[in-house]
C-alpha cells in the first residue's frame, strides 16, 4: 500500500515493450501519481524492462492476468484506482496466425474484464459517476492495424473516420476491444479515450519483432529474414513519442474520443534493413563481409497488410503533439541501445 495522497493509476502489460518505456516517463513526469503495474509476465514480459523503476516508492508490480476478474476486482479495492491506463495485450501478429485463441482471451475478454470492473467501481448507474470517482478515465491503447491495410496511393492515410476492417486474428481482437471500450462510452457514459498508433520501435523491444530481430542476427552473422518481396510499408514512431502522445490524450483527449498516433515516417520493410545495416557497417564493421549480405527473402506472412500509414492531424492540431524524432534520428539510438544487450 502507498502512504501518502497521491492519485493511484492502474497500468497494465508494462513489463512489456511500450509499457515499460512509458512506466520510468509517466513516473518522472507525475511525482503526484502512484503506479500499479500488473503484467502476467508472458514470454512477452521481463522485469528486467522495469528494474529502473523498482527502488521507486510510487511504484508497484503485480504479477497476474488482466482476464482475473477476482484480482483485477481486489486492485480496485485495496488501492482505490482513480485511472486505467491499458497496454496489456498479446501482440506479434504470427503468433495471433499460429494461435489465434489467447489473443481473443487477453485482448477481448481482459478488455472486457478490465472496464467491467472499472465501471463498476467509478460508477453507480450509466452516466452516474460516484462522487469521489468523478473524472477517473480509462484509456485503450490500441493500433492502426484496427483499419486494415491501405494502398499504396501516398495520400491515402488511416484517419480516426477510416472504418474498421482488421486482417488477422491480432488486429480483428485489438478492433473488438476496440469496441468494448466504446460500447462502455457510449451505453454507460464512462470516461474513455482510444489511441491508435502505428509500429513502434525503440529499446526494449521483444527479440521476435522485426528491428531487434534484423539487429540480432547482423551481429551474430546470421541470415536476416525478411518476408516476401520486402516491399510491405509500416509507419514508424520511436517509442517514447507514443508514450508523449499517450500521456496527452490521457489528460486532455476527450471523452469517448480515438486519437491516431503515427511518425509520418513511413519505410518499406527493405529500406528499415538497408538502414539499420547501412549504420552498423559503419559502427561495427566486419572485415570480411557488409551485413547487408546477410539479407534473406523468406516466405511471406500469410495475409500480410502491404501498407499502414497514419494521419496524426487530430492529435497534432487538437491537443499539441509532435514526434520528437524522426526514423534517421531514433533508429540511431535505439541501434546504440541493442548494441549494448546483443553485443
Ligand atoms: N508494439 C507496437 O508497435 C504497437 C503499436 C500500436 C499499438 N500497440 C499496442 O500497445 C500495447 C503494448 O504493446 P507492446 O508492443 O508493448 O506489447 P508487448 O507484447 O511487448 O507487451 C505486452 C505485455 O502484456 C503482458 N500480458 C500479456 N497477456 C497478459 C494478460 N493476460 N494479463 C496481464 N498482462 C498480460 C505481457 O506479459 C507483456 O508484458 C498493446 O496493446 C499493443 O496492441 C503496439
Amino acid at each position: 500500500m502507498f502512504n501518502n495522497s497521491n492519485k493511484n493509476i492502474l497500468l497494465t502489460g508494462t513489463a512489456g515493450f511500450i509499457g515499460s518505456n512509458f512506466v520510468p516517463y509517466f513516473l518522472d513526469k507525475y511525482p503526484n501519481y502512484n503506479l500499479v503495474n500488473i503484467d502476467l509476465l508472458t514470454y512477452a514480459g521481463d522485469l528486467e524492462n522495469l528494474k529502473e523503476c523498482e527502488a521507486n516508492p510510487r511504484y508497484k508490480f503485480i504479477k497476474g492476468d488482466i482476464c482475473n476478474r477476482e484480482l483485477i476486482e481486489f486492485i480496485f479495492n485495496e488501492y482505490d484506482i482513480q485511472g486505467v491506463i491499458h497496454f496489456a495485450a498479446e501482440s506479434h501478429v504470427d503468433n495471433s496466425i499460429k494461435n489465434p485463441g489467447v489473443f481473443v482471451q487477453t485482448n477481448v475478454n481482459g478488455t472486457f474484464t478490465l472496464i467491467d470492473v472499472a465501471y463498476k467501481y467509478w460508477m453507480s448507474k450509466p452516466f452516474t459517476y460516484k462522487d469521489e470517482y468523478k473524472g477517473c478515465r480509462f484509456h485503450h491503447i490500441s493500433t492502426d492495424e484496427v483499419y486494415g491495410t491501405l494502398s499504396l496511393d501516398p495520400n491515402d492515410l488511416f484517419t480516426e473516420k477510416t472504418p474498421y476492417a482488421p486482417n488477422s486474428p491480432y488486429s480483428a481482437s485489438k478492433a473488438s476491444s476496440d469496441m468494448i471500450i466504446r460500447a462502455y462510452n457510449e451505453t454507460y457514459g464512462m470516461n474513455t479515450v482510444i489511441t491508435n498508433c502505428s509500429n513502434n520501435y525503440g529499446p526494449k523491444q521483444h527479440d521476435e519483432k522485426l528491428i531487434p530481430t534484423i539487429i540480432r542476427n547482423a551481429l551474430k552473422g546470421n541470415p536476416i529474414p525478411i518476408y516476401g518481396d520486402g516491399k510491405n510499408i509500416r509507419d514508424w514512431l520511436y517509442v517514447l513519442d507514443h508514450c508523449k502522445g499517450i500521456d496527452l490524450v490521457y489528460h486532455n483527449g476527450k471523452t469517448g474520443e480515438t486519437y491516431n498516433i503515427g511518425g509520418r515516417n513511413e519505410r518499406t520493410n527493405l529500406q528499415i534493413v538497408d538502414t539499420i545495416t547501412t549504420i552498423l557497417d559503419e559502427q561495427v564493421p566486419k572485415p570480411d563481409f557488409s551485413y547487408k549480405s546477410l539479407i534473406t527473402f523468406v516466405e511471406d506472412r500469410a495475409g500480410h497488410d502491404r501498407r499502414y500509414a497514419i494521419d496524426a492531424t487530430k492529435l497534432e492540431n487538437e491537443l499539441g503533439w509532435k514526434a520528437d524524432e524522426n526514423f534517421d534520428t531514433g533508429i540511431v539510438k535505439t541501434i546504440e541501445w541493442y548494441l549494448g544487450k546483443y553485443k
